[in-house]
């Protein structure tokens, strides 16, 4: 049986910056206490009438067709992580199959919140695994900025706009090698959003209730996070027997720093092998693996051991264990981008 490689990553970031000083002049806050807080310094807010989540997604799936030389034909299946789908349906995955010509393609989207794109990235591999697919998009992306409520100070500081896409094939060495994923609905009341699904469908009393926008509980989440997210991340370490010198890089979900940090520690590695770029775009929630992976891909080698891992609504959450399929420093502008966000950091 092949392995499903990561063969191409693809990126999506809106032009527009919020930065800390811009959400100031909208709630009470302050850059301090949300750098200290959470490490975010700015985060992109997509504002293009028109477009949404099916547009970013496309535009990343777009960049992996053109950097490979990928006939769009050639795709098999899109799988779109999203909870900020442009629509309850047609699926965005559809959406982005008119969009760049997958016209030999099938696709869903898949709804995780912050895990999304570790659980869709498990579903297409095994289209990968029982050869099924050669070519497989899995694409994470949000457009949190839709769901915000920018007068609420304790959820608007954290969410930010973009998207990341790969591309699985088969390869006889590398690619995924194990995970473990796990959901317990107990905890789907302290981060949710009530109204817009077929239990509070839109209506006066929803919109006047803010009910279309994100709640959160944020203390309880950030306790269930760093147990969950750590915890399956050291876990799958664990079993595949690699210490803290085997893994090139841990690479968390973006939610929050400390998180971040608590994982890093578990798993036994320092912040030098940990990828974090919060700092710059906040939490995109589906996006923000992906998107780690697009800035760092310059350092990435043949049989490097990743880690995976994420932690969301739901709650949701899981870590992947895969090894790294190609020489990353030879993608055209991998360097330039890993120079960016080195002199960024
Ligand atoms: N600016 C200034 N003060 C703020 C604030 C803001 N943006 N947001 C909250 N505060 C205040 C609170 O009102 C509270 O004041 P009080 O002590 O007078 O009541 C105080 O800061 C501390 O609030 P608390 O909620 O305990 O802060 P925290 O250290 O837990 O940080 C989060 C808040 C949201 C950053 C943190 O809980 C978190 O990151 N949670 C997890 C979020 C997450 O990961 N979500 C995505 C899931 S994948």
């Amino acid at each position: 049986m092949p392995r499903a490689a990561i063969t191409a990553v693809g990126h999506f970031l809106p032009e527009t910056k919020m930065t800390n000083f811009d959400l100031e002049k909208l709630v009470d806050t302050n850059d301090e206490w949300i750098r200290t807080r959470t490490g975010i310094r700015e985060r992109r807010i997509l504002r293009e009438p028109g477009k949404a989540t099916a547009y970013m997604c496309s535009r990343a799936a777009q960049e992996i067709l053109d950097q490979r030389g990928i006939d769009p034909e050639e795709i098999d299946l899109i799988i779109v992580a999203t909870v900020t789908p442009d629509m309850l349906f047609p699926a965005t995955a559809c959406l982005v199959q008119h969009e760049i010509g997958a016209t030999n393609a099938w696709g869903y989207d898949l709804s995780a919140a912050c895990s999304g794109f570790l659980f869709a990235l498990s579903a297409g591999a095994r289209f990968i695994e029982t050869g099924a697919h050669k070519k497989v998009l899995v694409i994470g992306a949000d457009m949190m900025s839709s769901i915000m409520d920018y007068t609420d100070r304790t959820t608007c500081i954290i969410f930010g706009d973009g998207a990341g896409a790969v591309l699985l094939e088969p390869h006889e060495e590398h690619g995924l090698v194990d995970f473990v994923h796990k959901v317990d609905g107990s905890g789907g009341e302290h981060l949710r959003m009530d109204a817009g699904g077929s239990l509070h469908p839109a209506s006066h009393e929803t919109i006047d209730k803010k009910m279309h926008y994100l709640i959160q509980e944020g203390r309880q989440v950030f306790k269930f996070a760093v147990k969950g997210m750590s915890g399956v991340a050291a876990e799958v370490a664990k079993r595949n027997n690699l210490s803290g010198d085997d893994i090139k890089y841990l690479v968390p979900h973006q939610a929050n720093l400390r998180i971040i940090d608590a994982t890093a520690n578990r798993v036994g590695i320092g912040r030098d092998k940990v990828m974090i770029n919060i700092d710059r775009y906040g939490n995109t929630t589906s996006g923000t693996i992906p998107l780690c992976l697009y800035d760092w891909e310059a350092e990435l080698r043949p049989g490097d051991n990743i880690i995976l891992a994420a932690f969301g609504g739901g709650f949701t959450w899981g870590a992947t264990y895969l090894t790294w399929a190609y020489d990353g420093s030879q993608v055209p502008g991998a360097l330039e981008r890993q120079q960016n966000t080195l002199e960024e950091a």
